[in-house]
């Protein structure tokens, strides 16, 4: 088989990212770059930072994988879900590459991306997937040909609670570390559990945790917020892992740089004999080179777009995409 190269840039949120994967899923780059957050992600400022900056991250991008753009033989872009005026920056970047280099362009699920460079890094064959972020909160699985999601947030995604507590305690963005150090000193005080069903919802814990300031010590909120919320994702795992009957469990988006999160995950997976898995910090959170590879495998699927077909989608669901790479 001819090798297929790949530059996929990714734009759902406040960082861009440009991979370049080729088709043995071997990574020749993978450069992000991202606005550091003070009050909170401005839709329309970080389309801004990445039109801004686009040039530069793809020109650093191959000058890494020691190629040019002549080398690339498929562009590859987060189609959704994110936030408008940042996805637009993206596909217009990979539409000028594909119309002016003539190549194929394919945009992909951002939420499906993460699990598949997760199974390329990790070299796990068919994972129960928690995907947690500032965001996006999902417990997705595959059966019968499509991502499906086993439970989600009803509200606010985990890594959005925790980063707009943090911002209103005062401790700075991005909240989710600042929050796992002062957690290593506190103790449980009661905050509301909300599971329902399979799914959950975060921002009643939010409100709670910051009235919590008033009579509490940060550290014993900061802890209480992590086990409370850190618990109801390990319960939806966890029934999600008894009903899939999956042996591999894996963690994935930023929230997952977590070792209380992971230490969970890790204590509950063990239980029910499934192995834990969590890829490197490079490839946790958002990145190009896992819409690069996104691209490759759906393009050796055989799938095809136009230009025309190449617009965004904000509210992208992982179980719409019907998945031709796996068995
Ligand atoms: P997406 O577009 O997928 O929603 P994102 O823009 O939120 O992603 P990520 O890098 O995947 O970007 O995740 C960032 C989130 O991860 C932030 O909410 C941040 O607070 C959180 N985070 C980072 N490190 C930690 C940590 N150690 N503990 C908890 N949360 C963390
Ligand atoms: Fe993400």
């Amino acid at each position: 088989m001819i090798r297929v190269i790949c530059l996929g840039i990714e734009g759902t949120a406040q960082k861009l990212g440009v991979g370049i994967v080729d088709s043995s899923g071997k990574i020749l780059a993978n450069i992000t770059k991202y606005q550091p957050l003070v009050a909170g992600i401005h839709p329309r400022e970080a389309a801004q930072h990445h039109a801004e900056h686009m040039k530069d991250v793809i020109k650093k991008s191959l000058q890494k994988s020691k190629l040019t753009l002549d080398d690339i033989t498929l562009v590859a872009f987060s189609k959704g879900p994110g936030l408008g005026p940042c996805l637009r920056v993206a596909a217009i970047a990979a539409r000028t590459i594909a119309l002016i280099k003539k190549i194929p362009i394919i945009g992909v699920n951002h939420c499906i991306a993460h699990i598949e460079i997760g199974r390329l890094i990790n070299r796990v064959e068919d994972p129960l997937t928690l995907y947690v972020s500032g965001g996006n909160t999902q417990v997705i699985a595959f059966d019968e040909g499509r991502y499906r999601v086993f439970g989600e947030t009803l509200d606010i995604a985990i890594g959005n609670c925790i980063d707009q507590f943090a911002r209103t305690a005062n401790l700075g963005s991005p909240g989710g570390p600042k929050v796992e150090k002062l957690a290593l000193n506190g103790k449980y005080i009661p905050l509301p559990y909300v599971v329902k069903g399979m799914d959950l919802s975060f921002s009643g814990i939010y409100t709670a945790a910051v009235d919590s300031l008033k009579h509490h010590k940060i550290e014993d909120v900061c802890f209480s917020l992590q086990e409370t919320a850190f618990s109801m994702l390990t319960e939806v795992t966890e029934r999600a892992l008894a009903h899939t009957e999956k042996d591999e469990v894996m963690l994935v988006g930023g929230v997952g740089a977590n070792k209380r999160l992971q230490e969970m995950l890790r204590t509950m997976s063990g239980e029910h004999g499934a192995t834990f898995t969590v890829p490197q910090p490079e490839f946790l959170g958002d990145n190009g080179a896992m819409i690069a590879w996104l691209g490759i495998l759906m393009y050796s699927s055989g799938e095809k777009q136009s230009i025309e077909e190449t617009n965004v989608k904000q509210r992208f669901r992982t179980d719409e995409v019907i998945v031709k790479w796996r068995e």
